[in-house]
């Protein structure tokens, strides 16, 4: 079997021969960047041959590497298929959770108001009057004689009693006993909340007693590895029953590690984990449960479930008590999934009073409707072009990132995620470079990059070098390849304008539907919230000039973080917020894009670089 050795990560996978090397690289437990999970159409997952045969480049890698790249030893790992032994060099991902993991927090003012209660208990020693047995006893001194018992508990019930002097502690679920612990515990309760991403995973541990986070964590969702795409991910586990376990796996193993790096911050022990809430996409959440996503994808996108799932900790393999109470929040359709309940829950939309919007831009593009009275929601194909997919330098928002650009006196600038070389373009910094182009006259209203040989008065002489024939139309450079940390230049090709274009055109005209249905105005919205990372990141400034959202003054637009994750932590500190979080499939109207015919029309008209 030929062998690969990853480099600088020094990791080695024996492989049957024709695995290609991103496979071989999930199997030695690297991920390589990937949007088109292997078919050769995203060109991101670039890896460098340093030991081993040369081998003729496939059309894939003549596309999307130039001469340059493939003389210096450049593949696309999807593409290469081994043979024999073979050693290479895997650029470092970098850090791409990094952003979102700072945004955790919001629920420091709740009333913590836990499911699991505990109780301290001394018990009377038996004795040859008193042979009452030792569950009986416990159950009695805690009053509730009802109560059931995980029968792992109950193995250890009588040494455990005379090993503390019948000092013990008892965590209740419900009617249920789902730990006894030595000793007076009360004062240790934890819970972990994740936000269970499409290309993200976050999660927070949360002190139940006082509802406060006490640490945060976060990593890429493993499943990248079949697909930036929802769609992508479907497929694969719909072909077998393995492979739907093998993405559930990668998803608990993720979920497994995020718990690990929680408790190794805060010294908390495992056992004393006895809540999980998790939020995510429909199919995110189908995934996390082991569920078939088949029927998500093709029309009427049935989910196999909307309300909220409920397990124990064991059933999944996650690693807190095993009988800790794990609940993912309730979906509203196949495409409106437990994110948008939680981003709901976080801002109140349920109850709030004023007209109020929120866009929630992942992977996907969410959108919640509050106005008299009624709660509505809808989704759109919008995200994966902010989250660099389908973009030709598209990255996520990572180190290196270029996440702002300014057109200023003539100029344009850029900013980069701490402030390293640029080595791609992240969400933020694409619709930064469409306004400042378009301010700067070298993109037109319909989306098309002037053209300099009909047009050469519009093209400034400082940017006559910058605008050139690309594939497909002309293109921008961004940064030339001296001062790029990829030796090629990063440019803002037609494509990845027009692939704006969709995804805006779409956001705006969702909007423009809930308005239609909900009978208002735009000007009668009193808010729109912005929920996601990159809500926070993306500037008013240039998401009103390229027409992402609509004309308002500014102060009514308002970026909310990560109310998703926010909204997994609500329901974990507060078992109302839960139960409230469980009503909102009944509440939530859900509007079915696909099936308007005047989406069509609002979408084309949106889709053109004009304010409206
Ligand atoms: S080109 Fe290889 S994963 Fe997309």
């Amino acid at each position: 079997m030929p062998k690969v050795k990853f480099t600088p990560q020094n990791k080695v996978a024996e492989v049957e021969s024709g695995t290609n090397l991103l496979k071989a690289a999930d199997r030695a437990g690297l991920y390589i960047e990937g949007d088109c999970a292997g078919r050769g159409t995203c060109g991101k997952c670039r890896v460098k041959i340093t030991e081993g045969d040369r081998v003729e480049p496939t059309t894939a890698e003549k596309k999307h590497l130039s001469p340059g790249d493939l003389e210096a030893g450049w593949v696309l790992a999807c593409q290469r298929v081994l043979d024999r032994d073979i050693t290479i060099e895997v650029p470092i991902q970098k850090d791409a959770h990094l952003r979102k993991t700072t945004l955790a927090g919001g629920v420091e003012e709740l009333t913590a108001e836990p499911l699991v209660e505990k109780t301290a208990v001394k018990l009377s020693r038996p004795a040859v009057k008193d042979q009452t047995a030792d569950l009986e006893r416990l159950l009695g001194r805690l009053e509730r004689p009802e109560l059931n018992i995980e029968l792992r508990e109950l193995a250890h019930l009588p040494t455990l009693l005379r090993d503390n002097a019948y000092a013990v502690t008892a965590a209740i679920a419900g009617d249920r006993i789902i730990s006894i612990e030595p000793g007076d515990t009360t004062d240790q309760m934890y819970g972990v909340a994740f936000d269970i991403g499409t290309t993200t995973i976050m999660g927070s541990l949360l002190d139940l007693k006082t509802a406060s986070v006490i640490a945060v964590a976060a990593t890429t969702n493993p499943q990248n590895a079949y697909g930036a795409d929802v769609i992508s991910r479907i497929t694969h586990a719909s072909e077998s029953r393995e492979n739907l376990k093998q993405l559930q796996e990668k998803v608990i193993e993720a979920a497994n590690k995020i718990i690990k790096d929680l408790l190794r911050q805060t010294k908390v022990a495992r056992d004393r984990v006895y809540e999980v809430t998790a939020v995510g996409n429909t199919t995110m959440s189908h995934l996390f449960m082991g569920v078939d996503p088949t029927f998500l994808a093709p029309a009427p996108f049935v989910p196999a479930y909307s309300r909220p799932l409920e397990v124990e900790a064991s059933e999944l393999g996650l690693k807190v008590n095993p009988a800790g109470r794990v609940t993912f929040l309730p979906n509203i359709a196949g495409y409106v999934g437990s994110d948008t309940v939680g981003v709901i829950i976080a801002a109140d939309m349920d109850q709030r009073k004023d007209n109020c919007a929120a866009i929630d831009i992942g992977t996907n593009g969410e959108l919640v409707l509050a106005a008299n009275g009624r709660l509505m929601a809808c989704s759109t194909a919008a995200g994966p072009a902010f989250e660099g997919a389908q973009i030709k330098h598209g990255m996520r928002a990572a180190a290196g990132a270029i996440e702002s650009v300014d057109y200023k006196e003539g100029e344009i600038k850029l900013g980069t995620i701490d402030n390293l070389p640029a080595c791609g373009i992240c969400g933020s910094g694409l619709i930064d470079a469409a306004a400042a182009l378009l301010d700067a006259g070298l993109i037109e209203p319909s989306g098309r990059f002037v053209n300099p040989e009909e047009n050469p008065e519009k093209v400034p002489d400082r940017f006559k070098n910058r605008l050139r024939r690309g594939e497909g139309g002309y293109e921008f450079v961004l940064v030339t390849a001296e001062d790029s940390d990829i030796d090629s230049d990063i440019v803002l090709s037609q494509g990845d304008v027009r692939e704006l274009q969709l995804a805006k055109g779409a956001i705006y005209a969702g909007l423009m539907i809930l308005l239609k249905e909900a009978e208002i105005e735009i000007d009668d919205l009193d808010q729109v919230l912005l929920a996601g990372a990159f809500g926070n990141y993306v500037r008013k400034e240039s998401a009103l000039t390229i027409g992402l959202l609509p004309q308002l003054p500014p102060e009514k637009i308002v970026a909310v973080g990560n109310a998703a994750g926010d909204g997994s932590r609500m329901a974990l500190a507060s078992k109302t917020i839960r139960e409230r979080a469980g009503n909102l499939p009944h509440r939530v109207e859900h509007l079915e894009l696909s099936t308007r015919p005047d989406f069509q029309d609002i979408f084309i008209e949106a889709m053109a670089f004009q304010k409206i």
